[in-house]
């Protein structure tokens, strides 16, 4: 009987531990999904952007001064009021990639779509995902204070016409395999919404040159450094240890901290990002393979 009973116990024991293996790989998966879903919410600016109250993340708010006018980021929390708690997942990404709204109306480039337009769906659904796992935020946000005729949304579809024949960015094609660095800094991270030079009403005409952006406006005195690999305007100087130590801490070569909206980027994107992923925007940035 002994041995039986030692076999019906080595059984279970195996079942159990089937079971267990199971349920880890299960759950890790999931803490994976999300895992990627919050650190792109925080690299492609989702977070920073929308989150006006740390308490209150993704419930939007925070706002955003141009020459056009002031923005004020809306709740995308999964609130159904006052957020996007109503919102499909393809709704989410007709968002994200298109800047059109579920109701078909055209959002202003303020809200970074024409970068994330690249973005693969895997990656918009995990951010997705993400903010639906939070709590939802019941903060209801203003109307952003744009000047005349700025403040005309209708006129977004001309504004999108001209920018589809000025600009080299092209539909999303899904045929191109892009590097993980020129992935995140063309797409996810958007370092070209800022490091680009822009022409008339705002548009970018080369969404690859990260050549900077000579004081576009005086009264809100936003020059913008030069990020290519050129030695004398760039940062071609610097080593990839060194752009990548900025990225995690806003500590410039010279001993200088980022100011400005750069360490903003930084606290609430850059340096959530893996040691791999850093090295391969430094790769791309600095055109070499250190
Ligand atoms: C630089 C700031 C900025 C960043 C970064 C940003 N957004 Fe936004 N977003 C905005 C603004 C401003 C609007 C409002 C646009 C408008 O009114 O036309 C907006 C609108 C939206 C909307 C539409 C909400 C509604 O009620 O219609 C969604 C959804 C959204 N953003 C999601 C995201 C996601 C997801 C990310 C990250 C992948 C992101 N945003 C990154 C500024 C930003
Ligand atoms: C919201 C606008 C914005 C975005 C997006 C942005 N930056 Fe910046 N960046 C700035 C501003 C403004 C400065 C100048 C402030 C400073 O040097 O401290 C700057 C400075 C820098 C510098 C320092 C350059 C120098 O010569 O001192 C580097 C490097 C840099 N950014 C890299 C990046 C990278 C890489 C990305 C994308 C991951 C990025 N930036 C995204 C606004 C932005």
């Amino acid at each position: 009987m002994a041995p039986v009973i030692i076999n019906l116990e080595k059984r279970k024991i195996k079942k159990i531990i089937i079971l267990l293996f199971i349920f880890i790989i299960l759950n890790k998966n999931d803490a994976f999904s999300n895992e990627n879903g919050k650190i792109l919410s925080f690299v492609a600016g989702c977070y920073g952007c929308h989150t006006n109250n740390t308490e209150k993340p993704f419930g939007g708010g925070y706002k955003i001064k141009t020459k056009f006018g002031v923005f004020i980021s809306p709740n995308i929390s999964k609130d159904s009021l006052n957020g996007i708690g109503t919102w499909n997942k393809e709704d989410f990404i007709k968002a994200v990639k298109k800047g059109i709204s579920p109701n078909n109306r055209p959002y202003y480039p303020a809200f970074p779509y024409n970068w994330y337009v690249n973005m693969s769906e895997n990656d918009i659904l995990d951010i997705y995902e993400y903010i639906y796992s939070l709590p939802a935020i019941s903060n209801k946000t203003t109307n952003h204070d744009l000047k005349f005729p700025y403040n005309i949304r209708e006129l977004l579809w001309f504004w999108k016409f001209i920018d589809k024949i000025v600009s080299n960015k092209k539909d999303i094609d899904n045929s191109k395999q892009y590097k993980r660095g020129e992935y995140l800094v063309n797409s996810v991270a958007h370092c070209g919404a800022c490091h680009s030079p822009r022409t008339f009403l705002s548009i970018i005409k080369d969404y690859n040159n990260l050549s900077g952006q000579k004081e576009s406006s005086k009264i809100l005195n936003d020059a913008i450094p030069n990020i290519s690999n050129d030695i004398n305007n760039g940062i071609g100087l610097w080593s990839n240890s060194d752009l990548i130590f900025f990225l995690q801490t806003g500590i410039k070569p010279n001993g200088d901290f980022a100011e400005e909206n750069m360490s903003l980027i930084i606290e609430n994107g850059t340096k959530y990002l893996s040691l791999n992923d850093l090295k391969e925007i430094t790769k791309y940035i600095l055109k070499n393979n250190n």
